[in-house]
C-alpha cells in the first residue's frame, strides 16, 4: 500500500525544549532589538555587523542545542509513514533528529551564501565577521530569509502539502506568511493537528488541538496516527 504521507509544519516552539528562544516568546527582541529590525535588508544596509552578531549568537546556540522528543518522535514516524518536515526553523534539529525529508522555508543558520548571488552557498559552522568575503567576493551573508526576501522553498512545501494525508502543525504562531498559507493547500479530508501549549486563534476549527508543549505533545500524536494505521 502507498506510504500515507505525514507532513509537518514546525515552528520556533518544537525547539523551545532544546533551548532555543521562539521569537514572538521574548516580546520578540534580541539584546532589546526588534528582531524584525535585525533580520531584514533594511537591517543588513543599516548596520552588517549587528546583524552577523545576532546570526553569530544564533548559530553558536544551535551548535550547543540538542534535538528533543518531538524531534525524536517525527523521525520514528518515518518507519510507518513517509513524513515530510516542512520547518520555519533555521536550526538542524530536524537533520540530527534523523528525519531524513526537511523543507527548510527560511532558510539554514550553518549555511552562508554570497550577498550578491544567492545560490552560492557554503558550509558555516563559525562565526561570520565584517569583511568576510565570498567566493564572489561580497560579503558572506547568513543563508537564511529575512523578512520581506523570497520564500525560494515555498513552491516544494506547497506540493507536500497538497499530498498530505496527516498534516501535523506544531510550535508555530502562523503569524508569518507565506508559510502559514501551507494551511490552506491542506487536503479537506487530511486529519490535522496543532500542538502548542498557548494555541493561536488562527487554526480554523477542523484541527485537532493538542494544548501541550512539542516534547508531550508530537509523541502523544504520533501515537494517535500510529493507532489509524494499526
Ligand atoms: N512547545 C510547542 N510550542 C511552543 C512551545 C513548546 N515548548 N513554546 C512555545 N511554543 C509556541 C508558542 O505558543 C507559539 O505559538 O511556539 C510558537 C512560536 O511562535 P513564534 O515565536 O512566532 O515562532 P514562529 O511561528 O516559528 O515564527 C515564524 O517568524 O520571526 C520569523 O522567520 C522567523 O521562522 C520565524 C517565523
Amino acid at each position: 500500500m502507498r506510504d500515507r504521507h505525514v507532513v509537518v509544519l514546525s515552528g520556533a516552539g518544537i525547539s523551545a525544549e532544546s533551548g532555543l528562544a521562539t521569537f514572538r516568546g521574548a516580546g520578540g527582541l534580541w539584546e532589546g532589538v526588534p528582531v524584525a529590525q535585525v533580520a531584514t535588508p533594511e537591517g543588513w544596509r543599516r548596520d552588517v555587523g549587528q546583524v552577523l552578531r545576532f546570526y553569530n549568537e544564533r548559530r553558536k546556540a544551535v551548535r550547543a542545542a540538542q534535538p528533543n522528543a518531538a524531534h525524536a518522535a517525527l523521525k520514528d514516524l518515518e518507519a510507518v509513514f513517509r513524513v515530510t518536515v516542512i520547518t520555519q526553523n533555521i536550526d538542524d534539529l530536524h537533520e540530527r533528529a534523523g528525519s531524513s525529508r526537511v523543507i527548510h522555508l527560511h532558510g539554514e543558520i550553518l549555511k552562508a551564501r554570497s550577498s550578491r548571488d544567492d545560490t552560492m552557498i557554503t558550509e558555516c559552522l563559525g562565526d561570520i565577521e565584517p569583511g568576510d568575503r565570498a567566493a564572489d567576493g561580497s560579503q558572506l551573508r547568513p543563508h537564511v530569509v529575512w523578512f520581506g526576501e523570497a520564500v525560494p522553498m515555498m513552491d516544494r512545501a506547497i506540493e507536500a502539502a497538497k499530498t498530505a494525508d496527516f498534516f501535523l502543525v506544531v510550535g508555530t504562531s502562523l503569524e508569518v506568511y507565506p508559510a502559514a498559507s501551507l494551511i490552506d493547500y491542506v487536503p479537506q479530508e487530511a486529519p490535522k493537528f496543532l500542538v502548542d501549549p498557548m494555541p493561536s486563534g488562527l487554526a480554523d476549527e477542523s484541527f485537532h488541538v493538542v494544548q501541550a508543549s512539542a516534547s508531550e505533545g508530537v509523541p502523544r500524536v504520533a501515537s494517535q496516527l500510529r493507532a489509524m494505521m494499526a
